[in-house]
């Protein structure tokens, strides 16, 4: 049988923590070996690539090159938008420019966090940088987003799999999110909802109904309005309750833009 050739990969880092890409290095199913030297090529990537300076970015071009609307695009961060984007410089080129550029001959393009997906942390406001989601600014591609601070590797995985099998993205959602992994509210499969139905809450962190793993409501809880699969899932393979809920902490809506910790900025204005 001939080997497939596996699908390239382009993948931008703008403002950010390296979140995504640090949740991704934790991922066993398949393991982040397994990804990117069984079933993609990834062609660039800054935090990951050995090389650096102007001779990644000169493979980054021929890649691209070579590659037109084969490549797959994976944004990380948010992209600044202010004074023409001079806060977030990549090899002398703005995150901005390099965004539309490598945008221009995608064959797909995943936001992969909440920064690259609603402007997340860095868009807080004043939002000094203009910093904003991938949507914000490829406003006539389609963006899939992923969502979440850190973003599940699974959804991201799922997702991407998902278009190196079938060739074409799974069904999104009104905001790009794949509707697999971002179909339900946290509080629809959340394991504390017997307890929020019987009016069984913690108030105080450390207090009895704390202690008896009751429903954090009272403590500001975001579930009934944040679209994720954490509940199901958990994080890293792990299972045991690792995720913020299990825990004994609140969702704060991190995937969710506008509910949680910040506003969605999707304005280039
Ligand atoms: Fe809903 Fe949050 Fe309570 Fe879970 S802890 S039942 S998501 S309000
Ligand atoms: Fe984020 Fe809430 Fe899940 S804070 S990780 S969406 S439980």
């Amino acid at each position: 049988a001939t080997a497939r050739k596996r699908p390239p990969v382009i993948w931008l880092h703008g403002q950010e923590c390296t979140g995504p890409s640090e949740t991704l290095l934790r991922s066993e199913q398949p393991s982040l070996e397994t990804l990117i030297l069984d079933l993609i090529s990834l062609e660039y990537h800054q935090t990951l690539d050995a090389g650096a300076g102007h001779i990644v970015e000169e493979q980054k071009r021929a890649s691209m090159e070579a590659n037109k609307g084969k490549y797959l695009l994976v944004i990380e961060g948010s992209i600044p938008t202010a004074d023409n984007g001079i806060y977030c410089k990549i090899g002398g080129q703005t995150m901005l420019d390099a965004t539309l550029e490598a945008a221009e001959h995608a064959a797909a393009i995943v936001a992969f966090g909440s920064c690259a997906s609603w402007g997340g942390v860095p868009s807080a406001g004043p939002n000094p940088t203009g910093a904003t989601g991938a949507p914000g600014v490829l406003k006539d591609k389609t963006v899939v987003t992923i969502p979440g601070c850190p973003p599940n590797p699974a959804n991201f995985l799922g997702t991407v799999l998902y278009f190196v099998t079938y060739g074409k993205l799974p069904p999104l959602d009104s905001q790009g999110r794949p509707k697999w992994a971002y179909g339900r509210l946290i509080h629809e499969n959340c394991y504390r909802r017997p307890h929020f139905d019987a009016g069984r809450f913690a108030t105080q962190f450390g207090d009895e109904g704390h202690k008896k793993g009751w429903c954090l409501y009272k403590l500001g809880c975001k579930g009934p309005e944040t679209y994720n699969n954490c509940p199901s899932l958990e994080f890293n393979n792990l299972g045991g309750g690792v995720w913020p809920i299990g825990v004994g902490h609140p969702c704060f809506g991190c995937s969710e833009g506008g509910v949680g910790f910040n506003k969605p900025l999707f304005s280039l204005a």
